[in-house]
């Protein structure tokens, strides 16, 4: 597959079934946008890998690959074992739901899945893809859904700062905070799109941007340090961040650095959207608190490449994650409908 076949006018598609060869594709994200390539993934083990190592990564597409994943062990175990295939995957599924802690919808798609497997009789591979791929369609309708209605909020013409990488490449297309500037660029209100970098990943260097040149958008990318000059210098009229998991009360972890962003943005006079499905909403989790932040390798700080750049004898902390307070957010953006001043009475609206 390359990467010609699956560019759609609305941005790339990094997750797709190949029907033929029976197995799911990744766009390997770390070495975008130098190189476009492939990844071939025919069993859970592979999947959870791949999460792990940021071959793909963003919540909702997280979720989309651990819906696959799943039907592909329920397929491996169903050759191993017709009628105990529901307890030999579990270790497996286990182990799929733990390769990222932070972005519920990895939980979230293990669990619906697993819901499932009772009402299934013979060969559960089939309804499982069929689900999978009902699931990756939902993500797309439900992020041109937060598009038109993240838009439908910023009524003059401006330009939006963005951090991390919330568009197509961390869903199963369009994405949710890149889908709202889409729906605005289409719509002739968005000047341009001032991109963080996003250390340690340069996911905003590296793929927001890449996005962004791929569809015309005018995109100057900032050093993480520059948000609050950029906000305090008048550029940018809204912060627009993607969300990992959203407490019911608001509180919104998303990559490290959005706290930073939303607490300039307050300070500012600038507004602060986060767009994000409702499978990023875990009503279990009360508030930020409860959100479990996960820490990568120091090793991600310490080097550059292959090349250790930080002083010889350093350590590093290295939390990807933050968690906004709902009170420094504006307005949370759903396939359901929009939050504005999000609190838990307003974040059960809608679930109502
Ligand atoms: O570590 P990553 O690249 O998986 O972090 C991704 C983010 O923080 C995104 O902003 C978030 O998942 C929302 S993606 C629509």
């Amino acid at each position: 597959m390359n990467r010609r076949s699956d560019v759609r006018s609305d941005g790339v598609r990094p997750i797709a079934w190949d029907p033929q060869a029976g197995c799911l594709c990744l766009l390997d994200q770390r070495v975008l946008p130098a190189r476009v390539e492939w990844l071939r993934v025919s069993d859970c083990g592979a999947a959870a890998d791949a999460i792990r190592d940021m071959v793909v990564r963003g919540a909702p597409a997280i979720g989309i690959t651990a819906a696959y994943a799943v039907a592909l062990a329920a397929r491996n175990s169903y050759r191993v074992t017709a009628t105990g295939w529901r307890d030999a995957l579990n270790e497996d599924l286990t182990r799929l739901a733990a390769a990222r802690p932070t972005a519920v919808n990895l939980a979230w798609a293990v669990a619906h899945m697993r819901g499932l497997f009772s009402g299934i009789d013979g060969d559960p591979f089939p309804p499982l893809l069929a689900e999978a791929e009902r699931l990756h369609q939902a993500d797309i309708a439900a992020n041109r859904r937060m598009g038109a209605l993240g838009a439908e909020l910023i009524d003059t013409r401006c330009s939006v700062l963005t951090h991390c990488n919330a568009g197509a490449l961390a869903t199963g297309g369009y994405g949710t905070a890149l889908g709202v500037v889409r729906s605005l660029w289409s719509a002739g209100r968005l000047e341009r799109v001032y991109a963080d970098e996003t250390r340690p990943w340069l996911q905003g260097a590296r793929l927001t941007a890449w996005e962004l040149v791929e569809e015309g958008i005018p995109v100057s990318l900032i050093a993480d340090g520059a948000a609050a000059w950029a906000m305090r210098s008048g550029k940018v009229a809204w912060v627009i961040v993607g969300a990992d998991r959203i407490a019911a009360n608001g509180d919104v972890a998303n990559k490290i650095g959005t706290c930073a962003a939303a607490a300039c943005a307050r300070r500012f006079g600038v507004r602060f959207m986060v767009a994000a499905p409702t499978s990023t909403i875990d009503r279990d989790c009360p508030t930020g608190e409860a959100i479990p932040i996960e820490c990568r390798d120091p090793d991600e700080l310490l080097r550059f490449g292959a090349t250790r750049t930080a002083a010889p004898g350093a350590e590093a902390w290295n939390p990807v994650f933050d968690v906004t307070p709902a009170d420094l957010v504006d307005v949370i953006v759903t396939e359901r409908g929009v939050v504005r001043a999000p609190d838990t009475a307003g974040i059960a609206r809608l679930f109502a």
